[in-house]
């Protein structure tokens, strides 16, 4: 496997790679949710590349960009054991200039759920990721379902830019218990991780009622709300693939969103109906 720091390495291998090449953008501190959209791409395409970056734009001033995790030395590994050819490790000063055009992302879409509390943070996300795209110049990009606002807006990106990427959504990877696998779930108590279970139970009670009792958006939230009574619930939003509101569930077009905090750890969990 090779690993590449600077821009420059990895547009030089670029130009070698023959076939298709699948591309996984990461923050590292790699999980088996992580692992799944490497398998993936590994399965589907004759080369894999992997991002490992914490890109710094998509944090607030606030955020402490420094405490989040880094694993290196486990992340390499598990690249090398699912057969990725290709790491891309750059530091920030290789990707960022002092002067340059950046991507907005659309604010209607950009300034709810997760962006409303982190305003800026799509603009951030969509700036990195392009300048990956443009790097690693993928035929498809591996994304996960469980930031699915973060995938909206990429798939809107790659949309409305015409890059010629496919953008594969990959379903979320839970625990047996229920709890999706997140980089953050390493904050939480084993106290805490027993309340984090309700997230997946308020979503499975959302897709019961829709089964058995009816499809008004109003009331699965207010369901879902009573289960997750006891956690900080941040939303609870039923929403359509475009993200705009629905009054009822459209089967093949919904998204049920939550975001609570568990101590002092915020989750963000989904289910696409
Ligand atoms: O989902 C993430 O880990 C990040 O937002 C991404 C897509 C790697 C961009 O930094």
């Amino acid at each position: 496997m090779k690993i590449f720091h600077t821009p420059q390495e990895l547009q030089e291998y670029r130009k070698t790679c023959q076939g298709s090449v699948g591309f996984v953008p990461t923050m590292g501190a790699l999980h088996n949710g992580h692992i799944s959209l490497i398998k993936k791409s590994v399965v589907e395409n004759e080369q894999t590349i992997v991002s490992i970056f914490v890109n710094p734009t998509q944090f607030l001033a606030t955020e402490d960009l420094s405490k989040y995790p880094k694993r290196t030395q486990a992340d390499l590994k598990i690249c090398s054991l699912a057969n990725v050819d290709a790491v891309f490790m750059p530091e920030v000063q290789s990707i960022y200039f002092p002067l340059e055009p950046t991507i907005v992302a659309p604010f209607s879409k950009a300034y709810i759920l997760e962006g409303l509390s982190r305003a800026g943070h799509f603009d951030g996300v969509l700036r990195v990721v392009l300048k990956l795209f443009n790097l690693t110049r993928p035929d498809r990009a591996y994304f996960g379902k469980k930031d699915a606002q973060q995938l909206y807006l990429i798939q809107n990106m790659v949309k409305t830019l015409f890059l010629p990427i496919d953008i594969i959504a990959c379903d979320i990877i839970r625990e047996e218990d229920g709890l999706a696998l997140s980089s953050r779930n390493i904050y939480l108590s084993n106290e805490e991780k027993k309340d984090a279970l309700l997230i997946s139970k308020s979503l499975k009670i959302a897709s019961k009622t829709i089964m058995s009792r009816g499809r008004k958006t109003k009331e699965i939230a207010k369901a879902m709300r009573e289960t997750l009574l006891p956690l900080h619930v941040e939303y609870v939003e039923i929403l359509s693939r475009e993200f705009e509101p629905l009054e009822s569930i459209e089967i093949g077009n919904t998204i049920i969103l939550v975001a609570v905090k568990v101590g002092t750890t915020r989750l963000i969990d989904n289910i696409w109906i």
